[in-house]
């Protein structure tokens, strides 16, 4: 955890759908964020043997410090899931207690445990239990009911992440003295902001750090986020001893020290700006051609970590790398029907001066 004693953490705030292994990828090569965030997974799914949602847990050495972040509403999973995340060789576990999207929150996940607090601290408690128990070894992965498959998925996963390399086989990360944070990424409240009653039950809870989203659930993402709001959190933190993070609207690194500076949070998570611009995390203003050869990687990438997934995915991508060119509605047509890294290259001089 000495990642959190930095001052002014600039992190890649976790988007389903967006942050994955070769968006972080390219990312990290380009302009590396002070701590990333994978995408939320499913606690339930990943300790009932989903074994194809490991692949948002794969992530390699130099994107540390990572965050695994879960969501879910069943507190025994999130117990067996900080041990998967821990095993899997995370920095840090995070619980999602903020995405808006109706499939999430019918479930009473996410921004609905808001409404929950009791189930909320129960989640945390658990999360921090799998952590303790992991850490100070009182259980295996092979403890906690997982089939052989997802055994086997855990350790190609491990593989992936290089970890038998680390120094000490297996208990690495004991060695080093480093236990994986606990923290909670959250919103405001749910119709109305409630940080007067919801934050402090967060901050009696044994977490690290604490992120909020200056919005409200029923706010999705309208709007602009309330800073003042966050500001309040900060002194709410006072003498707690757990970190706050901002997020909302922030636009890159520079605008997120200036944020940290005048709202006293510890750091900031950068979201949507990040999409089709890595470049947020180091104020750099990227011509075309660089855009073109991060689209060229990101395609690379994207091939290399899922070699059987098909190119759509990418194409959303694509468009947000472009979505401040001018008047390219042509270019933007080429780019929605892409289906190969060839048919990227021959776009190459659609990019040139
Ligand atoms: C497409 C998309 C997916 C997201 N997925 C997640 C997620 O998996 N976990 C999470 O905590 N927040 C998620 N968020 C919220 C962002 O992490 C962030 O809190 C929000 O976008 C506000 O920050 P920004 O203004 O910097 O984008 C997502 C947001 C978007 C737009």
């Amino acid at each position: 955890m000495k990642f959190l004693n930095q001052k002014n953490i600039i992190g890649l705030s976790p988007m389903d759908g967006i942050t994955d292994e070769a968006f972080r990828l390219v990312q990290t090569k380009i302009a590396k964020p002070d701590l990333i965030f994978t995408e939320f997974v499913s606690a339930e799914g990943i300790s009932r043997g989903g074994i194809k949602l490991y692949d948002t847990l794969l992530f390699s050495p130099e994107e540390r410090p990572i965050i695994g972040q879960l969501f879910g509403k069943d507190p025994e999973s999130f117990y067996k899931s900080a041990i998967i995340l821990c095993e899997l060789g995370f920095d840090g576990v995070d619980i999602n207690m903020g995405c808006p999207a109706k499939t999430v929150t019918q479930h009473g996940s996410g921004a609905a445990l808001i409404a929950k607090p009791e189930l909320a601290v129960q989640i945390i408690q658990s999360t921090k239990q799998g952590i303790d128990d992991w850490f100070f070894s009182k259980v295996k992965i092979t403890d906690i009911g997982l089939n052989q498959r997802t055994l086997d998925v855990i350790s190609k996963n491990k593989k992936y992440s290089n970890l038998e390399n680390r120094p000490v086989k297996g208990g690495a990360r004991r060695a080093e003295g480093l236990k994986p944070t606990l923290s909670v990424k959250t919103r405001l409240g749910t119709s109305e902001p409630i940080i007067e009653k919801w934050i402090p039950v967060l901050l009696s809870q044994p977490i690290d750090f604490l992120t909020i989203h200056g919005r409200t659930l029923k706010q999705a993402y309208a709007g602009q986020a309330d800073w003042n709001q966050i500001q309040k959190v900060v002194k709410l933190a006072k003498n707690t001893g757990i970190k706050i993070f901002g997020n909302g609207d922030i636009q890159n690194r520079q605008q997120g020290i200036e944020y940290c500076q005048k709202y006293g949070v510890d750091g900031i998570l950068i979201g949507r700006a990040a999409g089709g611009n890595p470049w947020v995390f180091n104020n750099h203003i990227a011509t075309p051609q660089e855009k073109f050869s991060a689209m060229l990687l990101h395609a690379q990438m994207f091939q290399e970590v899922f070699p059987r997934r098909c190119f759509d995915s990418l194409r959303k991508h694509f468009l947000l790398y472009t979505s401040d060119f001018p008047n390219a509605k042509s270019l933007r047509m080429k780019l929605v029907r892409l289906n190969s890294v060839k048919e990227l290259l021959s776009l190459e001089k659609d990019f040139q001066p």
